[in-house]
């Protein structure tokens, strides 16, 4: 659909957009310019519904958590003991779950490559310059909220005397170095397709952990998982609501962005995981088939949340599609059929094939 300001866009001619330097299109740059420069397009349009949206997407930060909510506060008098009973709780963690969590907390910390990620995000990038925009308000408002997942998490690790920190910073810098692709390139339709799973994901992952520390009687960690996922929960829904109003006022691109990530496969963020010593992706491997074998993040998981995401946004339901974006809804529609068959012949590695062993768990040395 043509958009206020906008003009055909026709090979070989001239383009002008308001806002934009003028771009003649040719064989060679036709995909990417007119992908880009619609979506940019669509991008600024939506700039004063997503302002408007906004205080139903972001809460005041007054009302939000913090980390120290969680924790001992070491500048009180009752600190040290509320260190020990933390420490008592944490010694009841199986050391599955506490690999898990050091997974997971590892993932969140990676924030800063996520974070550049999102700002590189074509409409992104563009309204950063312009600092009250609103897809820049969104970006550091995600940004700061997810900030504390990281930052609550490694916490509690520390002061768990279960884990060797050194080791897990390790990781977390290898993880930050080696970035990770995926595969949504700068385009906001593919970005935000990717988030609203990946939010789901997170959400679930998190769940899941507190529900196994619940089991064990660790209070803490079942408290600060719940309010994790809780966010990770209200983030999903955000950027559920930006990808609603692609496929509302572009339909075509929305589907046919939608189908293609999903034919690459949503890749995890923390695909690179590396503990020292071993090549990229080698440790995420362990910890992805441990997640799965105590029910943490599964391919079930996976499954649901495609299918849920599917029936969200009402894709078999989409009328009026061109011919490409039509075959798009075809496939979108038959993949949770097809990840249920996968799913019954899938095996997860078992603890004998790929076994759960990480440096972390390694007590630190002394001196
Ligand atoms: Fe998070
Ligand atoms: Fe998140």
């Amino acid at each position: 659909m043509a958009l206020p300001g906008s003009e055909c866009y026709k090979r070989g001619v001239t383009v002008t957009i308001v806002g934009l330097k003028p771009v003649i299109i040719t064989n060679e740059n036709k995909d990417t310019v007119m992908n880009i420069r619609s979506r940019l397009e669509v991008m600024e349009h939506l700039c004063p519904w997503l302002e408007e949206k906004m205080e139903t997407l972001l809460r005041p930060v007054e009302a939000l958590w913090q980390p120290t909510d969680f924790l001992p506060d070491m500048a009180r008098e009752s600190g040290h003991d509320e260190l020990v009973a933390l420490q008592k709780e944490a010694a009841a963690l199986p050391d599955d779950v506490l690999s898990v969590l050091v997974g997971d907390t590892v993932t969140e910390e990676a924030l800063p490559t996520y974070a550049y990620w999102l700002a590189c995000i074509e409409g992104i990038s563009e309204a950063g310059a312009a600092p009250r925009s609103p897809w820049a308000v969104w970006n550091r408002a995600w940004c700061a909220e997810e900030n504390r997942h990281g930052d609550v998490l490694s916490r509690y690790l520390v002061l768990s005397g279960r884990v060797n920190m050194r080791e897990v910073d390790v990781v977390i810098n290898n993880l930050i170095y080696d970035g990770m692709d995926i595969q949504t390139g700068r385009d906001p339709y593919r970005f935000f397709v990717y988030t609203s799973f990946q939010e789901l994901a997170t959400n679930r992952s998190h769940r899941n952990v507190g529900n196994l520390a619940k089991s064990v009687g660790a209070e803490t960690l079942t408290k600060m998982s719940g309010v994790i996922a809780g966010d990770e929960g209200w983030h999903a829904r955000a950027y559920r609501t930006f990808v609603e109003k692609f496929l509302e006022i572009d339909t075509d691109e929305a589907v046919l962005a939608i189908a293609d990530l999903f034919k690459k496969q949503i890749k995890m963020p923390a695909m690179n995981m590396r503990e020292a010593g071993v090549e990229r992706g080698v440790t995420f491997k362990v910890f992805e088939a441990l997640a799965q074998r105590i029910k943490v993040y599964t391919a079930q998981d996976y499954l649901e949340i495609l299918a849920f995401l599917v029936d969200h946004w009402k894709i078999p339901a989409l009328t009026g599609l061109s011919t490409e974006a039509e075959k798009a809804q075809e496939f979108i529609c038959g993949l949770p059929d097809r990840y249920r068959k996968l799913l019954a012949r899938t095996r997860i590695p078992t603890a004998e094939e790929l076994p759960a062993t990480f440096r972390w768990l390694t007590p630190a040395v002394a001196g």
